[in-house]
């Protein structure tokens, strides 16, 4: 094929339904479907999620097609996330991407989601660099801690890890601890921003030469507000702005310094983040003063660090051009 493939990429892992259309490297659109529905149950209900990503994947589907001013019988291929996600969530995307692929006659990808993620950053766009390989990147996301060294878009080692929760999680929590609403990540960034992240001491979140452990940081967080609301009931009320920047201090310091360990070590230069939890703005000042220190610093744009389906959609573009396509008899994989 001479011409640039286009790609209709379908992901729905977990709270978000997102379909995107991709011409080569290039987004023509990406739909993103956010489930509010959970915000009333302070997480992600499985059973509700299911039904949304019902509900919203086939307005979401030709609202894609349109935005990009595709005709579905254009497409090349369908690319699906398979995993790893919550099963009834990820069966309405695979089941939506193997009926499309029957009727239009075209072949079925899998991607999986965090090296989706990952290679987010090879999205092509105006007056945006992609890295070179190898590179390293931080997938920090309400799932998944690591550090992977990208040696080819199909090459990952995964370096460096969470043995617990993962960082957004970790957000998350410590945010339920403050009765923040949910997700707390985002809004907890936000109060930091108006705090002194050197007022309170939490438990370090390294864990070993590379790896992480944020359940003893949560633990850490909750004893403290334990001991001082004995002392003051309107501890948190007072203290909302500090806490939550020397919560966001702690975390973001152990991302950077592991980082920095990962690079020295690899003597790759080139870092790159991704996943939700890269939108914080403590992670994104750190990380440019590391571009200031030599480092060549890679940040996607905000559309492609949450959940979307055009991260799928440019795994599924690489898949494509080696033909590594799948049967219709795939299951999706919850974990991996
Ligand atoms: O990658 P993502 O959209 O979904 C998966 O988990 O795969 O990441 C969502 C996570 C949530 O835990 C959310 O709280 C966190 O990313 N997040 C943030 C921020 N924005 C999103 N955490 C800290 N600061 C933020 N600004
Ligand atoms: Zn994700």
């Amino acid at each position: 094929m001479n011409q640039q493939p286009f790609i209709l990429a379908i992901e729905s892992s977990c709270d978000d339904t997102s379909i995107a259309v991709l011409k080569g490297k290039r987004v023509l659109s990406n739909v993103v479907a956010s489930q509010l529905i959970h915000e009333d149950f302070g997480g992600v209900v499985p059973e509700l999620a299911s039904r949304a990503h019902m509900q919203n994947i086939l307005p979401v589907y030709l609202k894609a097609l349109n935005v990009a001013n595709v005709q579905a019988n254009q497409l090349n291929a369908i690319a699906f996330t398979n995993g790893p996600g919550l099963m009834g969530a990820l069966l309405v995307g695979v089941s939506f991407a193997k009926s499309l692929s029957i009727a239009l006659n075209i072949p079925l990808i899998d991607v999986n989601h965090i090296h989706a993620h990952v290679l987010a950053h090879l999205i092509e766009e105006d007056n945006h660099q992609n890295p070179n390989f190898p590179f390293l990147c931080l997938t920090v996301s309400g799932g998944h801690t690591q550090i992977v060294k990208v040696n080819a878009a199909d090459d990952f080692e995964i370096i460096g890890k969470t043995i617990d929760d993962a960082a957004g999680e970790a957000f998350d929590k410590i945010a339920k601890l403050l009765n923040l609403p949910y997700p707390g990540g985002p809004v907890l960034d936000k109060l930091a921003q108006m705090g002194d992240g050197s007022r309170f001491t939490f438990s370090d979140p390294r864990n070993g030469f590379l790896d992480f452990s944020f359940s003893g940081l949560k633990t850490s967080v909750l004893y403290f507000l334990q001991k001082e609301i004995q002392k003051n009931s309107n501890f948190i009320h007072e203290n909302l702005n500090d806490i939550c920047a020397s919560v966001q201090k702690t975390i973001v310091n152990a991302l950077i310094n592991q980082l920095i360990k990962a690079a020295n070590s690899t003597k790759i230069k080139a870092v790159a983040i991704a996943g939700g939890v890269s939108a914080n703005s403590e992670l994104r000042k750190q990380l440019n003063e590391l571009n200031q220190k030599g480092f060549d610093v890679y940040v996607p744009s905000f559309q492609f660090c949450t959940d979307n389906a055009a991260m799928i959609g440019i795994v599924g573009y690489f898949k494509f051009l080696n033909r590594n396509f799948c049967n219709l008899n795939i299951l999706p994989q919850a974990k991996f």
